[in-house]
């Protein structure tokens, strides 16, 4: 078993605005991704809350992933929400766990890239 690191072209930058958060669907990939720009800066993470079995999502309704003053990420279940920059629990259920960080980048033509582990059989 190997783990190779995949880039896939998640949006346009532009596409994100300050505040937001959103996620996306990445094919043969499963949560989703969540990426929220935030004062000029990306934060990913599996849409999977630490509080119950992997892969529970967060949002109630599409992309519905922050609180509502728009300050931390929350899950809409039981009402845990999550520091935006770190990903840890900080109110609810699961304090003290985090999400898993995703890593993104910009690519030369300003498109948001999610960085994700690929796990498979090499084959000679
Ligand atoms: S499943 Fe997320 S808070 Fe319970």
């Amino acid at each position: 078993m190997s783990i190779s690191p995949t880039k896939v072209r998640l949006c346009a930058l532009a596409d994100l605005t300050d505040g937001e958060a959103r996620g996306f669907r990445v094919s043969e990939f499963d949560p989703k991704v969540i990426v929220v720009r935030r004062r000029g800066r990306l934060h990913a993470y599996l849409d999977s809350c630490p509080h119950y079995r992997p892969g529970t999502p967060m949002a109630w309704k599409r992309d519905a992933y922050l609180n509502g003053q728009g300050t931390r990420l929350a899950c809409h279940s039981h009402g845990a929400e999550f520091d935006i920059e770190t990903g840890e629990c900080v109110i609810g259920p699961c304090l003290g766990q985090s999400l898993t960080r995703v890593d993104v980048q910009i690519d030369r033509e300003g498109g948001v890239e999610a960085i994700l582990n690929v796990y498979g059989e090499e084959i000679a």
